[in-house]
C-alpha cells in the first residue's frame, strides 16, 4: 500500500501546530502516512490548488490566509458553504472537496470540558467578528442559544455577521460588554487578543454573572490573563487547545481512514511541541 501524504497548508506556516497532531495519531494507529507544512504565498494559492490533484497529497488542512481561497478552490460541503471557508481538503477520484471543522473543533472542546453547558446556556456573548467569530455562531445557534450579543471593535464587521445569523445575534461594541456580560452564561474571546506577540485582551469582568463559563481560544499562552482573572473569580473556564486538537481529528479520519481520539496524552505531546519552538 501507498504512503499517504498530508500537509498543512498556510502563510506563514512554521508555527502551525498540525503536523505535530497528526504525526502523534500517525503513530499511535501504526498507519505508513506522513505530514508536512507548505508555504504557500497568496500570490500562488490559487495555482496551488488547481494543481492539487497532482501533488502527492491526499489532503491537506488549511490555515490563515488560504480558507477562503480553499473554498473558493473546493467543492465546499454546506457547512463550509455556511462559513464562506474551508479549513480541510481532501481528493475523491481526483476530486478536490472541502469541509470545515472549526464548529465541530469549537462545540466538542466545550462538550469535554463543560459538559453541561447546554443545558444552562440561553445567552451569550462573543468577541470577535473575523472567522474564527463566524464558525463559532453557527456553532451556538446550532445548539440552540436563544440570545448572543457580538461585540467587535469594528462595528461594521459586527453588523454584518449579525446580518447574515439573524436575530438572534446582536452586534455592539466593547462600550457595552458589561451590559452584555451580566446577562450571559457563556462569553467567548474570539479575538486574537491576548495571543503571543499579539496585545493583550484589556476587558474587566467584574460585571460577568456568577458561574458564567469563560472560554478563550487562544492557546498561546494555555491560560491567557482571561482566562486566569475568571479562574480566580470562581468561573469554569475552557482554554483553546482543546479546539484546535478536536478540528484535527475529523481532518485526520479523511486523510488517513481512521478516526483518532482526543487524548490528555496528546494534549501534553503539543504542548511540549510548542515549548519546544520558543
Ligand atoms: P480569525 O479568522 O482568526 O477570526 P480575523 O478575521 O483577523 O481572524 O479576526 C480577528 C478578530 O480579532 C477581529 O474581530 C478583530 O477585530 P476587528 O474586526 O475590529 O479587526 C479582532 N482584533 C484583532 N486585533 C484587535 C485589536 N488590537 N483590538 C480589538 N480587536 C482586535
Amino acid at each position: 500500500m501507498s504512503v499517504r501524504h498530508a500537509c498543512v497548508i498556510g502563510h506563514p506556516v512554521t508555527h502551525s501546530r498540525s503536523p505535530a497532531i497528526h504525526k502523534y495519531w500517525l503513530a499511535e494507529h501504526g498507519i505508513a502516512g506522513d505530514y508536512g507544512r507548505e508555504d504557500v504565498a497568496p500570490s500562488s494559492i490559487a495555482a496551488f490548488l488547481a494543481r492539487f490533484a497532482d501533488s502527492g497529497y491526499v489532503g491537506a488542512n488549511v490555515t490563515v490566509p488560504h480558507k477562503e481561497a480553499a473554498f473558493a478552490a473546493a467543492e465546499a460541503d454546506a457547512v463550509s458553504r455556511e462559513l464562506g471557508a474551508v479549513n480541510t481538503l481532501w481528493l475523491e477520484d481526483r476530486l478536490l472537496l472541502g469541509t470545515n471543522t472549526d464548529v465541530h473543533g469549537f462545540l466538542a472542546n466545550l462538550d469535554e470540558r463543560q459538559p453541561h453547558w447546554g443545558e444552562r446556556t440561553r445567552s451569550a456573548v462573543v468577541l470577535g467578528a473575523g472567522g474564527a467569530a463566524r464558525a463559532i455562531l453557527y456553532g451556538l445557534l446550532e445548539r440552540g442559544v436563544k440570545r448572543i450579543a457580538l461585540i467587535n471593535r469594528t462595528q461594521a464587521r459586527a453588523n454584518a455577521l449579525a446580518t447574515h445569523f439573524g436575530s438572534g445575534v446582536r452586534p455592539a461594541g466593547f462600550g457595552e460588554l458589561n451590559a452584555a456580560i451580566a446577562d450571559a452564561d457563556l462569553m467567548i474571546n474570539a479575538t486574537s487578543l491576548g495571543m503571543e506577540g499579539a496585545p493583550p485582551l484589556a476587558v474587566d469582568i467584574a460585571a460577568l454573572k456568577p458561574g458564567a463559563v469563560v472560554y478563550d481560544i487562544v492557546y498561546a499562552p494555555l491560560e491567557t490573563a482571561l482566562l486566569k482573572g475568571a479562574r480566580a473569580r470562581g468561573h469554569p473556564v475552557v482554554d483553546g487547545l482543546g479546539m484546535l486538537l478536536h478540528q484535527a481529528a475529523p481532518a485526520f479520519e479523511r486523510f488517513f481512514g481512521v478516526r483518532p481520539r482526543v487524548t490528555s496524552a496528546l494534549r501534553q505531546h503539543v504542548l511540549a511541541d510548542m515549548g519546544a519552538q520558543r
